[in-house]
């Protein structure tokens, strides 16, 4: 009661009633407090006033305990829900993996069996197509049944997950037949491996030169070709963790002439940089301590502009969503393993936790409205992974996944502080966030109150996801 409602369309006061697991009333001020009809049969009353009540976050992009690098990120199921839970993310949809090789429902199956019982919050799945062959295009369609409405290639990773142009065409056309969306990791993988070596060889080993040997061209030719692609077949496409502005310019363009083609940025494109992050040193780790800020696509160059595109291609909706691409590695025995040689270095950042509140700074320095920060962070990837309706929205029948946010309150993010991810670090240390995540309500429980985690592991549950609800 007493809240500020937030969607994607505008801001009203409302109190929110819930029955159960789901929303059943957005109310006039006052209807539950003043001893309404319905006052009598409402058995707990939160008081939102001064706050915003916000639809719960979904972070569409989350990689719990993926195989990586000769290891595995660092997160549980569990623990990683939980983080997310902490942070005002009530929805996560993670990747299931088909290697080479493997059938996709034994990937699948797989996946299953790490995340059911386990989760704080509830999860859907996309499908990684690590083989495209004639195997795994067959069974890309029965996908639809089992709740798993969008699939991911690689145009990066050769010799791991990497798929070539003809394997991307075949899938493509797979999607533009059945409605699937296909979803793309669109860097120049062969390209970026001569680069990788060449430095590595003349001595340029340290985890600044991922970022060097990451060029900006690779991502912009990669998205290019992706999109050519998916003009060619009429495939929906959705492109992963857009980092350089060049592949924005991309995307704008294709979607001025009618595609369907979409976009997500992530926190570490808006925030960090090559030369603040990457190119960092430490007292404790030298210049290792870029290894921290180590991911794919890489940190781009302040100097060349991108963060501040990447916050402009949000307003302008050119980029629709803001995901974490939330990989974590510890440094220790993890992100080390790639010391004398960057390549070896685990690709991730972990920020599955700080998703919404270090958007919301995004609100509060103007870079973005309060409501485009709901549809950036929840509205959106509801209806683009087929959920809306159920999730990113507070209305009568949605899930009562509800976030009470204090704009008034304050976190300090840092490994001594907030940090509640399996991981040895923060990549966020040292963020000021002038905002707080008061009370997160998952289907109907309360599952953090105030910092304190409420809730038990198996709360959250697979959500079996419709097609797109973005396409026309
Ligand atoms: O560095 C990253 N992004 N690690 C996760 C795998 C991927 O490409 O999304
Ligand atoms: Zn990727
Ligand atoms: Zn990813």
């Amino acid at each position: 009661t007493g809240g500020t409602v937030v969607s994607a369309t505008g801001r009203v006061a409302a109190d929110v009633l819930v029955d159960g697991e789901t929303v059943v009333a957005v109310l006039a001020p006052g209807s539950i407090v003043l001893g309404h009809d319905l006052a009598a049969s409402v058995g707990t009353v939160i008081d939102a006033t001064g706050k915003y009540v916000i639809p719960g976050g979904i972070d569409a992009h989350t990689h719990m305990q993926l195989p990586f690098g000769g290891t595995s990120a660092s997160d549980t199921f569990e623990t990683g829900t939980r983080a997310a839970a902490w942070g005002g993310t009530t929805t996560i949809v993670d990747f299931a993996v088909q290697r080479q090789g493997e059938r996709v429902e034994d990937g699948l199956a797989h996946w299953h069996e790490l995340a059911a019982g386990e989760c704080a919050v509830d999860y859907g799945f996309h499908q990684i197509i690590g083989g495209v062959d004639e195997h795994s295009l067959a069974a890309l369609p029965t996908l639809i049944d089992e709740g798993i409405t969008s699939f991911k290639m690689f145009m990066a990773y050769p010799g791991v997950f990497y798929a070539d142009d003809a394997q991307i065409l075949k899938a493509m056309q797979v999607s533009a037949d059945t409605g699937l969306l296909t979803m793309m990791h669109a860097e120049n993988g062969p390209v970026i491996d001569v680069l990788a070596e060449q430095l590595v060889k003349a001595g340029n080993t340290d985890p600044y030169f991922h970022g060097k040997a990451r060029v900006w061209q690779a991502e912009e030719e990669a998205t290019h070709r992706a999109i050519m692609l998916s003009h060619i077949t009429g495939a929906p496409l959705y492109v992963v963790h857009v980092s350089a502005k060049q592949a924005v310019e991309q995307l704008a363009v294709a979607r001025d002439r009618g595609q369907n083609v979409f976009g997500e940025t992530c926190p570490q494109y808006l925030y960090l940089s090559l030369e603040e992050h990457l190119g960092a040193r430490s007292e404790e780790w030298g210049s290792f301590e870029g290894a921290k800020y180590v991911c794919s696509t890489p940190l781009r160059s302040r100097a060349e502009g991108h963060q501040d595109h990447m916050w402009q291609a949000l307003r302008t909706n050119d980029l629709q969503m803001v995901s974490t691409d939330h990989c974590p590695f510890c440094m220790k025995d993890q992100k080390e393993l790639g010391r004398g040689d960057f390549r070896a270095i685990p690709n991730g950042i972990g920020s599955v936790e700080h998703r919404m509140d270090l958007m919301y700074q995004g609100v509060v320095t103007g870079e973005i409205t309060l409501e485009r920060w709901v549809e950036l962070t929840s509205t959106t990837p509801a209806r683009m992974f087929g959920m809306y309706g159920k999730k990113g929205v507070i209305a009568p029948g949605a899930d009562a996944d509800i976030v009470i946010y204090d704009p008034n309150g304050h976190t300090s993010i840092g490994y001594d502080k907030t940090h509640h991810m399996n991981m040895d670090h923060s990549a966020w240390e040292g963020y000021e966030i002038d905002g707080h995540v008061d009370t997160v309500i998952s289907r109907g429980k309360v599952i953090v109150d105030d910092g304190a985690y409420l809730g038990r592991k198996g709360d959250g549950r697979f959500v079996k996801r419709g097609l797109s609800q973005y396409l026309i």
